[in-house]
């Protein structure tokens, strides 16, 4: 069987064929409806949607009292980059004459680059054509690449971010992760990313941070916790350990980089949600050693090996790779999304790919914590799907469980009709049952119009919608009066999304 072929098994939608599409491609009965663009007013101040959608966070309208209404509610969207090449065009800017080093000299598009990354607040509502955004709702907001951010943990203040206890803005916001308190956490992925678009004064120690946002209080500060390291955070999977410590699983998303989970040091309190908002700023950051099986501290007090190389448990996280490496951390296949199963409590790591090693269609790997333990430092794994023509998938990346502990991939590549990636055309959604007779088969959902990645599916609790969001298309969704394509997020609605298997 050739990648995507559609397996012979009663999926209660029919797998689609992998396709060059340029559309959002559904399965029969599916539809999609498109709820924001990049470039939307979403409130009366006049912020607007941001660019490149990436990972979905569905708070119910009535979480705060422990509701879980599936048809109304907050999201909160990350914007992961800018896209200048476009807004040079929206601004008669000619990329060809155009140098980043003078971009102090275009203030225009500066600030189209700022304002176009971050992450938005929205309140939608399921209406009968689709899902809305509440236009000019008192929760609709913006973080953006100017917005003040105050730091908190053992970097606050400290030499190696050179004093800041303040920073403005949050970029390559790529995924993230929903807290048990109801935040988000938003993961600045691409620390360069604010040289690399050439942005005057950028210290690039103020990013590569978790960020954690309130959508039920704007008047909240937007922080960023320095106590869970500071790498290419590509998400957060939080849950508790035995001892309701808070647990947070995150990927660094290079080619060969690690693998980390936080604990928190304080217990969990279900009772009371302000009681946890500080519960991200102090804990242990520890990474991976695969061939030990073991969850190595990066504790600068306890380690002579990390006193010989840095100053202070600030200079470890805030150079938590350098740190990692010398504590014994697995260098790893670009450790992107990770998710807890709902079923059993494993724990899911998409190691998407690495060109470096010839491994071009990356694989999933399951960790089993020692005990059912998230507290425990040991653990077991196993590689749950190999991306390639066997399972035909390739290059997972956002990962996202529904309730019966089915999971559902999607990837990030690019192919063209020639290179490695030619035979798997679009990016798709995949459903991979993690139980059962089909245990770690893929059966395709969704697949992507020309030029982009789907990312950040997130179901609702009725599991009858499934939000994504299309990142970077090509030309589809086009800018209106342009030929490039907009980032979006999109409801998919048909059937119930969570009787599978
Ligand atoms: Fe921004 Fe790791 O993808
Ligand atoms: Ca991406
Ligand atoms: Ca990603
Ligand atoms: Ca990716």
């Amino acid at each position: 069987q050739g990648p995507g072929k559609g397996k012979p098994m009663s999926a209660p939608f029919k797998p689609i064929q992998r396709t060059w599409e340029n559309d959002l491609v559904l399965p029969n009965g599916y539809k999609y409806n498109i709820i924001a663009s990049y470039g939307d007013e979403i409130n009366s101040k006049g912020e607007k949607f941001g660019d490149s959608a990436d990972l979905t966070l569905y708070f119910p309208i009535d979480s705060l009292k422990g509701g879980n209404n599936s048809e109304e509610g907050l999201i909160w969207v990350n914007h992961e980059f800018p896209e200048p090449a476009n807004y040079m065009k929206m601004l008669g800017i000619n990329e060809a004459t155009f140098k980043k080093e003078n971009l102090a000299n275009y203030p225009e598009l500066l600030k189209m680059e700022k304002e176009s990354v971050g992450g938005s607040v929205i309140h939608v509502k399921k209406e009968k054509d689709g899902w809305k955004l509440v236009k000019n709702d008192k929760y609709n907001r913006r973080v953006d690449g100017t917005t003040p951010i105050e730091l908190t943990g053992p970097a606050l203040g400290s030499k190696a971010v050179n004093g800041a206890t303040k920073v403005f803005g949050s970029l390559g916001n790529c995924s993230g992760g929903r807290t048990l308190w109801n935040t988000a956490l938003s993961c600045e992925e691409n620390t360069t990313y604010g040289s690399s678009y050439g942005w005057p004064n950028f210290d690039d120690t103020h990013y590569g941070w978790v960020v954690e946002v309130d959508p039920f209080d704007p008047t909240k500060p937007v922080r960023k916790h320095t106590a869970l390291g500071r790498f290419a955070h590509e998400n957060a999977a939080v849950g508790l350990t035995k001892d309701n410590r808070v647990v947070v699983y995150m990927g660094d998303d290079q080619k060969d980089e690690c693998f980390y989970k936080f604990i928190s040091k304080k217990i969990y309190n279900p009772s009371s949600r302000e009681a946890n908002f500080d519960i991200l700023e102090s804990g242990t950051l520890y990474v991976a050693n695969m061939e030990k099986q073991k969850w190595l501290p990066i504790d600068y007090a306890t380690n002579p090996n990390l006193q010989a190389k840095f100053k202070d448990q600030a200079d470890v996280l805030t150079n938590a790779r350098a740190a990692a490496r010398i504590v014994g951390g697995t260098l790893l296949d670009r450790p992107e999304d990770v998710e807890i199963s709902p079923r059993d409590g494993s724990v899911f790591l998409a190691l998407t790919n690495n060109s470096k090693h010839g491994n071009f269609h990356g694989q999933i790997v399951r960790y089993f914590p020692a005990d059912g333990d998230h507290g425990s430092e040991s653990f077991t794994f196993e590689v749950f799907v190999a991306g390639g023509q066997q399972s035909g998938i390739t290059c997972p990346d956002n990962l996202h469980f529904d309730k019966k502990g089915n999971l559902w991939v999607v990837e990030d590549y690019e192919a063209t009709e020639d290179n490695v990636y030619a035979a798997y055309k679009n990016c798709g959604v995949f459903l991979i049952p993690t139980d059962g007779k089909s245990y770690g088969e893929p059966f395709q959902f969704a697949s992507g119009p020309k030029g982009c990645e789907v990312t950040g599916p997130w179901l609702t609790a009725d599991e009858r919608t499934l939000f994504l969001d299309v990142q970077h298309p090509a030309t589809w969704n086009a800018y209106p009066g342009y030929d490039f394509g907009r980032s979006c997020l999109v409801a998919v609605q048909g059937g119930s999304f969570g009787k599978y298997f």
